[in-house]
């Protein structure tokens, strides 16, 4: 008898929290929400943290190596606001009640994903803008729908990250528009970085639709507001017409602008690739893994540092 009435609290305390949701309420740490809304949480914002962090890679390794001044600042600028919305996303996930070592151990021990995006090289200088224009470009339309998301922290931490997108994107964008209206060694650079960055930039949104087994769960929760097809599709006819500006060519013999929709269909996306990649498998993981374990270990003696001034001020 006492664990029916148990459930029948249970349930009630669900009913009242989707109804919350439904209006449109933000739930907030103090909040009560059900086990599974907290673990998809943690697990979302976790995984966003981690690729914010692993991101920093790619391009950090073009820092030394940057044409100009000017495209060095901007580059670093880019970096650094990386590491801040990684520290920012690490922060939110927080909220939620898991230890911010369980989060860096989930990533360094490769048991916790990030984004397939930062497991490929960044071979030329071209790829720097690519990387802004393409993925940054992505993520500004991933993150414009999670600024709605239903956990508040989220939903905050998303409005501050955009606004910084943005200029990634930019940059990103003059870079290619630079080099696209350049010689043409520097054209045929930009469009090798295109051709390599496109597909894996259609996969950052996820697997289809009809094969997105948190997608339910997170839509009904409103945490996502458009599903992993809605968003891909919206970059596509976002950024087709900004290559056609450039002069570059999308990698898709299948890529076809209908008027009638103002929208493009383009073909399929090798999912096996994307499998491929976030089993570990990619050009790169091994590669990624091993800097942030490295990055792990040599900052030991900053955490030891920080603890035990802290205990002495305690
Ligand atoms: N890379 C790695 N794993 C991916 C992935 C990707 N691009 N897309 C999906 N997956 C994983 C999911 O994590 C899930 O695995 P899990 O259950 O073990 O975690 C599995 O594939 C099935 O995918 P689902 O569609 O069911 O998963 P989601 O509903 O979580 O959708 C997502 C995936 C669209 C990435 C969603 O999690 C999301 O919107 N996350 C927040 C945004 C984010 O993480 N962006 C990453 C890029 S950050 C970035 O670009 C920074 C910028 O400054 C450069």
């Amino acid at each position: 008898m006492q664990v029916q009435v148990q459930d029948e609290k249970e349930l009630a305390k669900e009913k009242a929290f989707q109804a919350r949701i439904d209006a449109g309420e933000k739930i907030e740490p103090k909040d009560w929400m059900p086990e599974r809304y907290r673990k998809q949480l943690i697990r979302m914002m976790s995984q966003h943290a981690h690729s914010e962090i692993v991101g920093m890679l790619p391009e950090g390794n073009w820092i030394t190596r940057a044409p100009s001044l000017r495209r060095k600042a901007a580059l670093l600028a880019k970096v650094q606001d990386e590491a801040g919305h990684g520290l920012y996303l690490y922060s939110a996930a927080e909220t939620l009640g898991i230890e911010r070592e369980e989060l860096i151990y989930q990533l360094n021990s490769g048991k916790a994903k990030y984004s397939s995006i930062f497991n490929y090289p960044t071979l030329s200088w071209a790829d720097i803008g690519a990387i802004g224009w393409l993925v940054d470009g992505a993520a500004i339309i991933n993150q414009v729908a999670l600024t709605k998301a239903s956990y508040g922290p989220y939903a905050r931490a998303m409005v501050r990250i955009c606004k910084e997108e943005s200029f990634h994107q930019r940059q990103g964008f003059e870079i290619m528009n630079t080099l696209a209206s350049g010689t043409d060694a520097q054209k045929k650079m930009a469009q090798d970085a295109l051709n390599r960055w496109w597909w894996p930039s259609l996969m950052m949104f996820g697997p289809p639709d009809d094969n997105s087994p948190n997608s339910a769960d997170l839509m009904a929760w409103r945490v996502k507001s458009d599903s992993n097809d809605t968003l891909r599709q919206k970059f596509v006819d976002r950024v087709a017409p900004q290559a056609e500006f450039m002069g570059l060519r999308i990698p898709d013999d299948k890529l076809k602008f209908h008027p009638e929709t103002e929208s493009y269909t383009f073909g399929e996306i090798d999912w096996a690739e994307f499998n491929h990649v976030i089993r570990g498998n990619g050009p790169c993981n091994k590669q990624r893994m091993r800097a942030r374990q490295k990055a792990h270990e040599e900052g030991a003696w900053v955490r030891e540092a920080a603890l035990a001034y802290a205990s002495k001020q305690a």
